[in-house]
């Protein structure tokens, strides 16, 4: 089953312009992909329903757009030019290069985040682990910096700046002029929809792990001692499947019930439950969704909270991190505080003082389109089909049209029907090539959820045919009343 599904969605992917290797006809570098035409409107409305979900859980929350090349002190202040590596291990026969701790994930099955170089060279050792290409020995593990360096300006005036390797920092260094614009007021959310860049060493998990990639994450500045009052109630009920730190088996749980295994206050709380409610809308159920909650060396030194959202990859058979819940505490606004010596202390309200700490809620984009892709891929064995099952918000178009003969006055009539769904605002798919079998199948492969089909009784009558592409049920409409009854069918 997975090795036909994962065929299946990579020759969609490609075929159907979705994503593909980026420069092909230069011979590719690893790690670079890109969005083709029909993928990067999955990808574009993922990001619009993400900004639309998110920024308004709250007033006060907002986009900015930060740049994306820093000043090196970003990343004194953020802490990655001391810290942010990867460690190596290298073929003493070969010069192979992999990630240690990924060669031996691989090999034990078990996850060594947050295992130091010397730890992970002395596990290769005692688990004689060898290189994969020529079963030469390993050097000692070595460390390699992540970040890509950028040489700004010319001559005496060339400074050293660094691509960022998360869309946080932006948040972070503009966070005391937002705040001043503001109103002064907490909790403030800022959020960068946008590019990171990390130099991974040997990309290898394909459209997962790359070396350009989006990112959505929102930075909410609050004040710890006045935690912001949140509303529960509304997300009470929200279904959480989480894999508690330690334990090998979720627990379905509702938010309620989580406040007391997560040990999390109610305002942390309010925002996991939102966050598990927009994967929700984006298809994922408990069967293919949960939280991981990481235990203490597996979480990032300055997280309080660290709790990984995972789905479940159908084409890789594994659970794969999209999106990750993090408490940073003060770590960041403190950091970027001692290497400006920029007091980040602020007073809100009726004279109160705090420096605020961090909730952020950090998404992957492209891990959740390639999730969302590899879920919604549907063997329709009865019909002798596939199709991509999208849920409505990240459809590239909302219907197709098709003439079914490219003669006789048909297409000029569909043309009609394109320009009437087009006036309303949806993004209309138009196809005249080929038999009318295949443009359904061309569109059900890219999840276009209707098909509209202009016949000889249009002429007669001004009706169509609406396909709905799930159940593949088809019923005649008035192209006069065409858009309210696409607008019914989306639900
Ligand atoms: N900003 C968190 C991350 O990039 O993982």
């Amino acid at each position: 089953m997975t090795a036909k599904h994962a065929e299946e969605l990579n020759r969609i992917l490609l075929q159907r312009a979705i994503i593909y290797p980026d420069s092909e006809l230069h011979g590719k570098i690893a790690g670079f992909y890109d969005y083709g035409s029909v993928g990067s409107e999955i990808k574009r409305r993922w990001q619009d329903y993400w900004r639309a979900y998110f920024l308004n859980m709250r007033d006060n929350f907002y986009e900015i757009e930060s740049t994306q090349i820093m000043p090196e002190k970003v990343f004194k202040g953020s802490g990655h030019l001391d810290h942010f590596f990867d460690p190596v291990a290298e073929c003493s026969k070969c010069g192979e290069r992999v990630r240690a701790d990924h060669i031996l994930e691989e090999m034990l099955h078990e996850t060594f985040e947050g295992v130091n170089a010397k730890e992970l060279s002395d596990l290769i050792k005692k688990n004689k682990i060898r290189c994969p290409k020529c079963k030469g020995e390993f050097k000692e593990i070595e460390t390699f910096t992540l970040m890509f360096p950028v040489q700004i300006g010319a001559g005496e005036d060339i400074v050293t700046g660094y691509l960022r390797p998360e869309t946080a920092q932006g948040p972070y260094a503009a966070f005391k002029r937002e705040f001043r614009a503001n109103r002064q007021k907490l909790p403030l959310g800022l959020a960068v929809v946008g590019r990171a860049y990390r130099n991974e060493i040997s990309p290898r998990q394909g459209v997962l792990r790359t070396r350009e990639f989006s990112q959505a994450e929102l930075q909410i500045f609050f004040d710890p001692d006045n935690l912001p009052e949140v509303d529960l109630k509304r997300v009470k009920d929200t279904k959480m499947n989480v894999l508690l730190a330690g334990k090998k088996k979720p627990v379905c749980l509702t938010a309620k019930q989580a406040v007391t295994k997560l040990k999390m206050e109610d305002f942390f709380l309010f925002f996991l439950a939102k966050t598990c409610q927009f994967m929700q809308i984006m298809g994922f159920t408990e069967k293919n969704f949960r939280l991981r909650q990481l235990d203490d060396k597996e979480k990032a030194f300055y997280n309080k909270y660290h709790i990984d959202l995972e789905c479940y990859s159908p084409s890789l058979d594994k659970w794969i991190e999209v999106a990750g819940f993090h408490y940073r505490t003060d770590h960041d606004l403190k950091g970027h505080q001692k290497v400006t010596g920029e007091k980040m202390e602020v007073s809100y309200g009726d004279g109160k003082k705090c420096l605020p700490h961090v909730l952020e809620l950090s998404f992957g984009v492209d891990r959740n389109v390639y999730l969302i892709l590899d879920n919604a891929l549907t063997f329709d064995e009865s019909n002798k089909r596939t199709y991509l099952k999208l849920p409505q918000q990240v459809v590239p178009f909302d219907v197709g049209v098709y003439p079914l003969v490219k003669k006789e006055g048909l297409p000029k009539k569909a043309r009609e029907a394109f320009n009437a769904l087009g006036m309303v605002g949806f993004k209309v798919f138009y196809d005249e090539t080929g038999s009318i079998g295949k443009r359904y199948s061309r569109g059900d492969e890219i999840g276009v959820p209707f098909g509209v089909t202009v016949d000889f009784d249009t002429l007669e009558d001004n009706t169509v045919t609406v396909r709905e592409r799930d159940s593949t049920k088809q019923e005649r409409v008035l192209i006069e009343e065409l858009s309210n009854k696409i607008w019914e069918m989306k639900g």
